[in-house]
């Protein structure tokens, strides 16, 4: 008992100063380096946080309320934890400090939260959409390595909103699956797919995300865009957008997706047919892109 006491008077009292080191010190013999590493800086970059920014008790009860309905808004389709950070600009982050990719490689861009994993597999040349209203469509892409390889068998993902601005899993009362399929890409790794053209759209603003957004001013848009997620063996998966060059708010999107290689020109046509021969009633657009994938290692 008097030892305890002994020790515990010659031990100095946690102050704004040395808290942080004593915190990192406790980490000290984590065994695995790399989470070592994570948690320390964890630690450490939180405490400046608070040193600088100094909250009140208010301020932090209210950040962990925020952090708690974040959490509990996750499941069944929703992922508020994934959109917060998107909007402060981690998925973005997260993305350039993993893809210093050779010039060649197509650049990549956030996967969103309505992608589907197992969508329903297309013949070259389908309609993706059938029966839903919109501008017509015609997505030609080419699939090659960087060295210039066209990737035949390559698998292709796309999935974009419908006129409305809304994706597919949105609509709780839609039986089959629209606005998204898988192909293969085939001879020269070419492929071909029609479907409708996409709008801007808000992202899920109806939660603590959305708060966010409204009480510092900022909008919920991001401009039209087609999603792809492009994978083949020995290649890194290319996951991206392609944004029409004409859209709204490609200088301000909620996500910080916009790269400049990947704002495109969904070229408009005042009449068909399409290039395969279908006929179209009115305009229609055109997308072509080479992409173009890094090989793995
Ligand atoms: C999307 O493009 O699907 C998306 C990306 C990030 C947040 C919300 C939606
Ligand atoms: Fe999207």
């Amino acid at each position: 008992m008097a030892a305890a006491l002994k020790m515990l008077r010659k031990m100095q009292d946690f102050n704004e100063l040395n808290i942080t080191d004593s915190v990192i010190e406790r980490f000290g013999a984590t065994p695995n380096p790399r989470l070592k590493q994570l948690v320390s800086r964890l630690a450490a970059h939180l405490h400046e946080y608070v040193r600088e920014v100094e909250p009140s008790f208010e301020e932090w009860l209210y950040a962990i309320q925020f952090l708690t309905r974040t959490g509990q808004l996750c499941g069944g389709g929703r992922q508020e934890f994934i959109l917060l950070s998107d909007v402060l600009g981690i998925s973005m982050l997260v993305d350039a400090v993993n893809h210093s990719r050779p010039d060649a490689a197509t650049e990549t861009t956030v996967l969103g939260p309505f992608y589907v994993e197992g969508a329903p597999l297309l013949e070259d040349g389908a309609d993706m959409s059938p029966g839903m209203p919109g501008e017509p469509l015609y997505i030609e892409g080419r699939v090659i390595g960087s060295g210039g390889t066209p990737l035949e068998g390559a698998r292709v993902d796309l999935w974009h909103c419908d006129k409305d601005g809304f994706y597919d899993v949105q609509h709780a009362d839609l039986a089959a699956s629209t606005g998204r399929g898988r192909l293969r890409a085939g001879a020269h790794g070419k492929f071909r797919v029609r479907t409708t053209m996409p709008v801007p759209y808000p992202i899920p603003y109806d939660g603590p995300v959305g708060e966010l957004l409204t009480a510092t001013a900022r909008h919920p848009w991001r401009p039209a865009h087609v999603h792809f997620m492009i994978a083949h063996p020995g290649y890194e998966t290319l996951v991206t957008h392609l944004f029409a060059s004409d859209s709204a708010y490609l200088e301000s999107d909620a996500v910080f997706g916009v790269k400049a290689s990947l704002i495109q020109n969904y070229v408009r046509h005042e009449q068909g047919p399409m290039p395969d021969g279908t006929p179209v009633a009115g305009a229609w657009r055109h997308l072509a892109f080479e992409f173009t994938l890094k090989p793995q290692g």
